[in-house]
């Protein structure tokens, strides 16, 4: 194993935990009555999406998973998103749920292509937000966190495939 990164507690879980029924109330209070499509993006929306969807008392809801990556085997962009698994979405109103609203390129990328096969309304909801970061103008509805311009990990986030699995968002320091 290569040299080892220290992660350091940024957002704890129970906060975590919390800000998921705050928003999972406000989701279902704004999509009383319809039957939105809820479209989690793979692999760092596992952990949010878990908590967040069960969170939403819609009897409505439809959840389906698609998946986006623009980051390789680091924490610098490619510039790069590839969108995997677009579900149908003809005239219906999308949730898309992702971990981390950075550059806002993956986001963009998703949202045309729910667009371009028929989506009548993309929203998107995000556990973090890094505004200083964003390069394409773009926001999310719903937002956990807001957090400073720092690489994360944890609840989902990796960093090359390792520590998703931390109950707590994290600031990992590279040496
Ligand atoms: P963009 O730049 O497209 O980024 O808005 C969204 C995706 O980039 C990844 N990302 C991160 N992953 N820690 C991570 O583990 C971070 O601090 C971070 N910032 C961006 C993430 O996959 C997200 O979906």
């Amino acid at each position: 194993m290569g040299h080892m990164l220290h992660p350091r507690p940024l957002i704890r879980a129970s906060r975590i935990t919390a800000r998921c029924r705050q928003l999972g109330r406000q989701i279902a209070g704004d999509y009383a009555g319809q039957h939105p499509l809820v479209v989690p993006l793979l692999g760092g929306a596992f952990c949010f999406v878990a908590d967040l969807a069960r969170a939403i008392p819609l009897h409505g809801l439809e959840l389906r998973f698609a998946s986006a990556s623009s980051y390789g085997a680091g924490t610098v962009t490619s510039g790069q998103v590839a969108v995997d698994a677009i579900p149908e979405c003809r005239d219906r109103q999308v949730l898309v749920v992702d971990d981390i609203l950075d550059t806002g390129r993956t986001l963009r990328a998703v949202e045309l292509a729910l667009r371009a096969a028929g989506a009548a309304e993309v929203r998107a909801c995000v556990l973090l937000d890094k505004p200083t970061r964003r390069e394409v103008p773009i926001q999310a509805q719903y937002v956990g966190f807001t957090i400073p311009n720092r690489f994360v990990v944890g609840y989902g986030l990796d960093y090359d495939g390792r520590y998703r699995h931390l109950p707590d968002v994290c600031t990992i320091d590279e040496e």
